[in-house]
């Protein structure tokens, strides 16, 4: 029987996992489908619970179903249960449903191959933002050794309930102390929507920064942000927000159809064309 897994969600139209499967599936060789499904929110939670008559072997599962979906998990990874969502799962021969939370991972895995060393003596992280992915991101940091992890939010409550979700080694941050913390960061992530297509700019001055800290935007359209622009004319190494968006992806096609693909150049390619 073909695997057929798909991007599950709503809506689901302007998500590029297809296209990123896709090319694994066709690049390896490898036999199978990876499709888009729509699940409305109010089918949601009988959707998930009852993944096994969905004819799939396994989806991605994108906004608003990360919450719902990780409910109807019998197991999930450390990733998924720090992290309090999933976007991966896969079923096992005996119809049990699993959960992974990947996000953790296309974020590190990303800076593993765009700047590599880049934790080897990991101190104190800044990362601005405090949604969804600011959550992956910081829990990513404090896995890699790095602390602190400061929290830097317009809204500085939730800056503060994220720092105080993940312990004392994360700290919420205020706008106005930014110039300090960057003097010591070995890491400047962005995670905020700032600097996007349509959204305002990202204003801040990395001139506090060492030039040997690396600078990552979670942004990829466009490719090439204000913040990474100002990063790279003074030296310091820079990383887009398209590898994570990849290599993301890695761990679930690995589980659905039991090869590792690669980000190679080609993908980063075939997906940059379509931004
Ligand atoms: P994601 O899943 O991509 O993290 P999100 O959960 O909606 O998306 O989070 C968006 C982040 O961008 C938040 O940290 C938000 O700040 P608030 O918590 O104050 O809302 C931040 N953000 C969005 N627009 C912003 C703006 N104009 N100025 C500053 N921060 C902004």
């Amino acid at each position: 029987m073909m695997r057929k897994v798909a991007i599950t969600g709503w809506p689901v139209s302007h998500s590029r996992s297809p296209m990123i499967h896709g090319y694994w599936l066709k690049s390896l060789g490898v036999e199978g489908v990876y499709d888009r499904q729509a699940v409305a929110p109010e089918d949601a939670d009988l959707f998930y619970r009852d993944f096994a008559s969905s004819g799939l072997v396994g989806c991605n599962v994108t906004v608003p179903h990360k919450e719902t979906a990780l409910r109807a998990c019998e197991t999930l990874d450390d990733a998924a249960r720090a992290i309090g969502a999933v976007n991966t799962l896969w079923l096992d021969g005996a119809g049990r449903l699993h959960g992974a939370n990947t996000d953790a991972a296309g974020f590190l895995g990303s800076l593993d191959q765009s700047a590599p060393g880049w934790d080897e003596k990991p101190g104190a992280a800044v990362v601005l933002g405090a949604g969804g992915a600011a959550r992956a991101i910081v829990w990513g940091l404090l896995q890699r050794g790095f602390k602190p992890v400061h929290i830097v939010n317009r809204t500085f409550e939730k800056a503060e309930k994220l720092a105080s979700y993940f312990g004392s080694d994360s700290i919420a941050q205020k706008w106005e102390d930014l110039g300090d913390l960057l003097g010591k960061a070995d890491i400047l992530v962005n995670t905020t929507s700032l600097g996007m297509e349509g959204q305002p700019a990202l204003d801040i001055d990395l001139s506090p920064l060492p030039d040997t800290a690396v600078v990552m935007d979670a942004v990829y359209v466009p490719l090439e942000t204000g913040l990474l622009k100002q990063a790279r004319a003074r030296g310091n190494r820079t990383v887009d927000g398209l590898g994570m968006l990849l290599h993301q992806a890695v761990p679930g096609f690995e589980k659905w159809f039991g090869v590792r693909p690669d980000v190679t150049p080609e993908l980063r390619a075939l997906v940059v064309a379509d931004l």
